[in-house]
């Protein structure tokens, strides 16, 4: 299986010197990219400006914005079989990018901002017999949000979040992570129960999450083959 990992965060620069982004380090994404070559996949991991190294196999593309990252996922995505979106991609980028340092004088105390692409929304044509993971960052129970996420975003699975859990989220070697699963092919979900029961997974490191992670896709891809 040829499996496209993203991870890290997306940075949106006002000018040169200035970003909106967030807390992401990359460390749950390249961990899910050393799982999955752990089990002889190849490996396209698609990383925001993190300071990790590449494990060892892993093929990695770099970018900074967020519509980077959709550029490199459409160029990627045709000779994939599965995609996980660890990535935390910001949501919103500055309405314009100054091509100097804006003086602090000539700034507004309001910043004009403009909506980023859903990277998965706008992927979610292409999927065809893909297998689509999310992840779902919430600060609080996460399982809603996620369950919500999981449909509008057209996902197989999403991995729920609480980042606000000790030892979990952000800049962490560990994660405690719920799995939610959209129902199989040919198994019936309801709108109002469109997945299946979550599985609540303990407090481990986050390579062993990938490891989970990576099981997940193999069988999943396997029941779609079957
Ligand atoms: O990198 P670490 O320091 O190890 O931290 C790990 C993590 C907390 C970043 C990771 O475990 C995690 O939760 N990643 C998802 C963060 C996030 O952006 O969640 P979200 O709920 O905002 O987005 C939901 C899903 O949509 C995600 O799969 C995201 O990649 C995707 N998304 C979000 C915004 C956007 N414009 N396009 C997207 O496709």
């Amino acid at each position: 299986m040829n499996i496209l990992i993203t991870a890290g965060p997306t940075r949106e620069y006002l000018d040169p010197v200035r970003f909106l982004s967030n807390r992401s380090t990359g460390k749950m994404g390249f961990a899910v990219a050393q799982a999955a070559v752990e089990r002889g996949h190849p490996v396209t991991l698609v990383a925001g400006p993190v300071s990790l190294p590449t494990p060892p196999g892993v093929t990695r593309v770099d970018v900074v914005s967020a519509r980077e990252m959709l550029a490199a996922i459409e160029r990627c995505l045709p000779q994939c079989d599965a995609l996980v979106m660890s990535a935390a991609v910001a949501d919103w980028r500055p309405a314009q990018e100054a091509g100097a340092k804006l003086k602090k004088r000539a700034m507004s105390p309001l910043l004009q901002l403009v909506p980023n692409p859903d990277i998965l929304q706008t992927l979610a044509p292409l999927k065809g017999r893909r297998v689509f993971v999310g992840f779902a960052a919430e600060t609080g129970d996460p399982i809603e949000e996620a369950q919500r996420k999981l449909i509008d975003k057209g996902l197989d699975l999403i991995v729920a979040n609480d980042v606000t859990v000790p030892g979990a989220g952000f800049a962490v070697d560990t994660n405690a992570v719920t799995l939610i699963s959209a129902a199989p092919l040919g198994q019936v979900g309801s709108p109002k129960q469109p997945s299946l029961p979550p599985q609540v997974l303990p407090l481990q490191s986050k390579l062993d999450v990938g490891r989970v992670i990576v099981q997940w896709i193999e069988a999943r891809c396997a029941s779609l083959k079957g």
